[in-house]
């Protein structure tokens, strides 16, 4: 069994990957600057969260050697909106955290570094393929901190694993939707959903409107999944996509929505035009990603479908707020 460490673990996807490594047998540490107790509660005992900043490279040092850390899953970062809100803080956190992320695993000698990139690398890009971007694509961000800062990660993690020899992957994230963050860019889609779920009214994003969006998020905890999966191979290409294999949109999720909370009526303005947030954000704004790669040469397959998902998702806020699935 291994032992973890894991950097953003209390967030969204963090809280879920924790859990599947300590059902797993693993021991984890999540490292984590403001732990979400709220997300991580129901692991209590069964792990050790740790209140630490990637950005201090002694601590991370220390902890990795303290707890004979041998996979580092890195997810520490600020968010797309939080990244243009607070761009300084941006810059350190994504850029110099992942920066002491992987000296710390060079320097300790840690056998596997997988870490979280995002499609918004994409931004507006014309790929080679028509209308689907992959691996191969060269991506062309838009400038704001959380993209750039992504896009550097990307060509740090490859510096790292070519001139060093270490086993780094990077993980190019659709995105992941589901329980656990209900702030932010797709935060506001799970809001939507919890809301939903409780019987609350709530419009749709606009962000997540726009009449050809091709969205291959994946549910959260398939994505927590997914890291975990990963990091158990061996040493295999650098770089994935990670997102589902069958696109959704908008009408598909609250045709599954409303069947699933009895025939319940939502409504959703159509777009003919990304908003200005969406139109750098691959998926959103009508750019396809493939994710064959994932799938077919790793061979993952999630757990969870559209529906499935949603339905999973309706019970655990339900189950959260005290009332009975079925109400
Ligand atoms: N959720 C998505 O849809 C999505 C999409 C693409 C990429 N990603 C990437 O996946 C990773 C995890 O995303 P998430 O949605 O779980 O985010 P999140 O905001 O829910 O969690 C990030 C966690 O990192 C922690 N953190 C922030 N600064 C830190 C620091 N200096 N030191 C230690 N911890 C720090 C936060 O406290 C938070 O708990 C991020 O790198 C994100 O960019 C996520």
């Amino acid at each position: 069994m291994g032992n973890y460490l894991v950097t953003g673990g209390t967030g969204q996807i963090g809280a879920f990957l924790c859990e599947e490594l300590v059902n797993a047998g693993h021991r984890v540490v999540c490292y984590d600057f403001k732990p979400n107790m709220d997300n991580v509660g129901r692991l209590a005992n069964r792990l050790t969260v740790e209140a630490a900043d990637v950005t201090d490279p002694t601590d991370l040092l220390h902890t990795i050697k303290e707890n004979s850390v041998d996979h580092i899953i890195h997810l520490a970062a600020l968010v797309l909106l939080d990244s243009i809100k607070h761009p300084a803080r941006a810059y350190n956190v994504n850029i110099i955290g992942t920066n002491n992320v992987m000296e710390a695993a060079r320097l300790l000698d840690v056998k596997k570094v997988v870490f979280a990139s995002s499609v918004s690398v994409y931004g507006s890009l014309n790929p080679r393929r028509a209308g689907i971007a992959d691996e191969d694509d060269i991506p062309n961000p838009p400038h704001d901190p959380y993209s750039t800062s992504k896009i550097t990660n990307e060509l740090m993690g490859k510096y790292y694993r070519e001139s060093y020899g270490m086993d780094v992957t990077c993980m190019r994230i659709t995105a992941a939707w589901g329980p656990g963050r209900y702030w932010g860019y797709t935060g506001q889609f799970n809001e939507f959903i919890r809301r939903a779920a409780l019987g609350q009214d709530v419009p749709f994003p606009p962000d997540f409107s726009y009449r050809l969006e091709k969205l291959r998020w994946m549910y959260v905890k398939d994505v927590g999944y997914c890291f975990s999966f990963v990091s158990e191979l061996p040493r295999r290409d650098y770089l994935y996509n990670l997102g589902v294999m069958s696109p959704f949109n908008h009408k598909d999720v609250i045709e599954s929505l409303s069947e699933i909370l009895s025939g319940r009526k939502f409504e959703v303005k159509e777009l003919d035009a990304p908003t200005t947030v969406s139109s750098g954000v691959a998926g959103p704004n009508g750019l396809d990603v493939d994710c064959t790669k994932l799938h077919n040469q790793l061979g993952f397959r999630p757990r969870f479908g559209l529906k499935s998902a949603l339905d999973d998702m309706v019970r655990f806020e339900r189950g959260k707020a005290g009332i009975p699935p079925n109400a």
